[in-house]
């Protein structure tokens, strides 16, 4: 069965909505990232990420075996440092400072959330703002902030992709943005609102702290639901003709499955969907795209490695 339509556990919706597929236009963009790391490699460098996951939280060791995974598939060499919760705030910083200072390594991730109790911002500012491919450094989120060039964060760099290979100019759009996470939120508001490229939206963030958010959803060209709450939005809270992008992965018990639980998004995609000119499944959605800037970031950061060492990085884009 088309594994859209498994997702969606329906067969009518292809026919009343368009789904943007995140996988495919994943494979699209990777085929250019390995092309690229293979350029790298005749000049002697082999792009290096290295990925810290503390504790077992299972989104997060499935997000990270996903990342490792795409790594290999195209060449990046991936150095992976899974740790116990039971790891003090002291070692992991030692981690990130050896880290820094390795030259096989290209980008630094550490995988979020962090297990309680871990001081997170004090162990992101300690990334090398050089090696932080996730762009969650204040310097580089500054950089963001005032369109100057850095490494975008890559879910909401994802979603740009999705839009631009879809054909979505957001210019006069209104888009509106539930979650005000610095993974997703705050970084693609930013993104959306600036002037030039793949911006120019009305941007509306909507958090726990909206009372009324149907409101604001309502009134959406494009929505981008990030709220990590199982199809928070609904069918009556969306007008005809959205354009919906669901970053939402939800476990929920389905004992039809072997695993014992089937992932779902924000978005209640049964009710949604057939509202939407273009809509995300997940999985398949933004997900794929997540990593693929991810390893777009580490190759961006390889050749600037190589830049400092007097190579000639152009031609190489
Ligand atoms: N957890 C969920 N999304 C992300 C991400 O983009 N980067 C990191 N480091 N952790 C995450």
């Amino acid at each position: 069965m088309d594994p859209f339509l498994e997702t969606t556990g329906g067969l009518w919706y292809k026919t009343l909505v368009e789904l943007m597929d995140g996988k495919r236009i994943a494979q699209t963009i990777r085929a250019r990232i390995q092309e690229e790391v293979h350029q790298l490699k005749k000049h002697g460098i082999v792009p290096g990420l290295a990925v810290i996951l503390v504790g077992d939280d299972p989104a997060s060791v499935s997000y990270v075996t996903g990342k490792e995974k795409a790594c290999a598939e195209i060449g990046i060499r991936s150095f992976d440092h899974r740790l116990p919760a039971s790891t003090s705030p002291e070692s992991l910083l030692q981690l990130i400072g050896h880290l820094n200072q390795d030259p096989e390594v290209d980008g630094i991730l550490l995988q979020l959330p962090l297990p309680k109790g871990f001081p997170e911002r004090q162990l992101l500012n300690f990334i090398d703002p050089e090696k932080d491919v996730d762009g969650f450094h204040p310097v580089n989120l500054g950089k963001l902030l005032l369109g100057e060039e850095t490494f975008l964060p890559c879910t909401p760099h994802g979603i740009l992709k999705i839009l631009e290979l879809e054909g979505i100019d957001p210019a006069g759009k209104h888009a509106v943005i539930i979650g005000r996470s610095i993974t997703v939120g705050r970084p693609l508001m930013n993104l959306l609102s600036r002037k030039g490229a793949g911006g120019n939206a009305t941007v509306t963030i909507c958090h726990t702290g909206t009372p009324e958010v149907s409101v604001y959803t309502r009134q959406a060209d494009i929505l981008v639901v990030a709220a990590g709450s199982p199809r928070l939005v609904q069918g009556h809270m969306v007008k005809e003709g959205v354009v919906v992008i669901d970053v939402g992965v939800n476990r929920i018990p389905d004992s039809t499955k072997k695993s014992g639980y089937r992932l779902v998004g924000d978005v209640d995609f049964d009710s949604v969907a057939p509202k939407a000119s273009k809509i995300t499944p997940v999985p398949g959605g933004v997900g794929p795209m997540t990593i693929t800037m991810l390893l777009h970031n580490t190759v961006l950061a390889a050749k600037k490695r190589m830049s400092t060492r007097g190579f000639q990085t152009e031609g190489l884009i």
